[in-house]
């Protein structure tokens, strides 16, 4: 049995991770201790996940000194992940680390550190590099060679969650979250690395907050606010639903005013990035759109790759994926059929925990390790700093 302690029980601690481990994989896993400043939030975890009040904690280094203990998952708000991670590997843990690895390159290289002197186990949690759509696409590139070598790349997310959540809650402050790059965009960044199958040399930025951020108090909310009937951007229910396939979870959101001065995370950006092998990509992302996708561009000397991730216009409305090959010579166009698996993100979810679970076992290294968790923020972080300096960041 493994044991492991869930740190942070949020949506993804809670709903993402625990519910899975609990339900599904108790055979090999068992989730010992639970640990939240938040007490509402830890109570609930501690009841969803069935876990003794002794081993529900509001102070994380507890859980951390616990004995007994094999890994830990972090799903505590990202700027807490470094110390966390850190702590873990001091003590000689198995960690999973939900994305982004840290909010800076030295933080990623001070757990990599940590966890290379600890000899344990690091996964970063690149729920997309599991999901049979972004696996399709890697082996067709990278394994068959299908479009040839990989010049160019592009990735764009369109994400509608801007007013459901990122600026309600602590994502909307770069201190806490990084900034969207490196927050949101962390995500399609590395599956860019991956495919393209290179190491970024150097980045370039633009962005800006158009839509969100403003001249509201900082202490504003939904809830109490006069205007809450008529705000289009407005939280109406402070309850929301997260479904990752193996259970329906309710749980509380923030609701503070989307319109606040203290915003200071951008709310669309583009970057152009330049790998070690001269393959060169794009890559936009946009918080206000009405629809939430992922779309993803490969151009090889022998053809050219579209691929888009299956999008939601509502809940109600989930598309399947759709993946295309064009052959440069014969323009002949091949649709490659991909069926996902269960399970959030695509089935994304779960096989990433199956992973780590395995590599606990095996000692061998997950797929999303920290080395990815690390090259995807090189980009995201240097493209943070790009739009702030207007200069091209040299990423090594
Ligand atoms: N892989 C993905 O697709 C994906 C999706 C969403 C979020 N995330 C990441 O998962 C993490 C959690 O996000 P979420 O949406 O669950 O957020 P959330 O706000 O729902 O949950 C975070 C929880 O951590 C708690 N917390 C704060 N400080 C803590 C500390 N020092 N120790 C322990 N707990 C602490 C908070 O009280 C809260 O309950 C973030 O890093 C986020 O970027 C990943």
């Amino acid at each position: 049995m493994i044991r492991i302690g869930i740190i942070g029980t949020g949506n993804r601690g809670i709903a993402g991770y625990g519910l899975y481990i609990l339900k599904e994989k108790n055979d090999i896993a068992q989730i010992v201790a639970v640990s939240d400043p938040d007490k509402k939030r830890l109570k609930t975890a501690q009841l969803a996940l069935k876990i003794p009040s002794n081993c529900a904690f509001t102070d994380t280094k507890k859980l951390l000194d616990m004995e007994n203990l094999d890994a830990v998952i972090i799903t505590s708000p990202d700027y807490t992940h470094k110390d966390i991670a850190v702590s873990a590997f001091k003590r000689n843990l198995d960690v999973l680390c939900e994305k982004p690895l840290a909010l800076t390159v030295r933080d990623c290289d001070e757990i990599l550190a940590a966890q290379k002197k600890s000899g344990r186990i690091l996964c970063v949690g690149f729920v997309l590099r599991y999901n049979n759509f972004y696996r399709k696409m890697y082996e067709m590139i990278n394994i068959e060679k299908k479009i040839g070598r990989v010049v160019m790349a592009g990735a764009m997310d369109s994400v509608s969650t801007g007013s459901q959540y990122f600026f309600h809650g602590w994502w909307r402050l770069r201190k806490n979250s990084g900034g969207l790059l490196v927050q949101k965009a962390t995500h399609s960044v590395d599956i860019l690395n991956w495919i393209v199958n290179s190491k970024p040399e150097r980045v370039y930025g633009e962005g800006g907050l158009a839509v969100f951020g403003g001249k509201e108090s900082n202490t504003k909310v939904c809830s109490k606010c006069s205007k809450k009937k008529n705000c289009l951007e407005s939280i109406v229910n402070k309850k929301v639903s997260w479904d990752y396939g193996v259970a329906n979870f309710t749980m509380e959101v923030e609701d503070k005013c989307v319109f606040a001065k203290e915003i200071d995370v951008y709310d669309h950006e583009i970057l152009t990035i330049r790998y070690q092998n001269k393959a060169r990509a794009f890559f936009v992302e946009n918080q206000f759109t009405p629809d939430y996708k992922r779309e993803f561009w490969f151009i090889g000397d022998k053809g050219r790759m579209y691929g888009i991730d299956p999008y939601i216009v509502s809940e109600k409305d989930r598309k399947k994926p759709y993946l295309e090959i064009v052959y440069r010579h014969t323009r002949k166009k091949e649709v490659i059929p991909v069926k996902l698996a269960p399970g959030g993100h695509g089935g994304g979810d779960p096989a990433l925990i199956e992973d780590f679970l395995n590599c606990c076992i095996s000692r061998k290294k997950p797929l999303a390790d920290g080395e990815a968790g690390r090259e995807s923020i090189a980009i995201c972080a240097g493209g943070e700093k790009s739009i702030e300096t207007g200069r091209i960041i040299n990423i090594r």
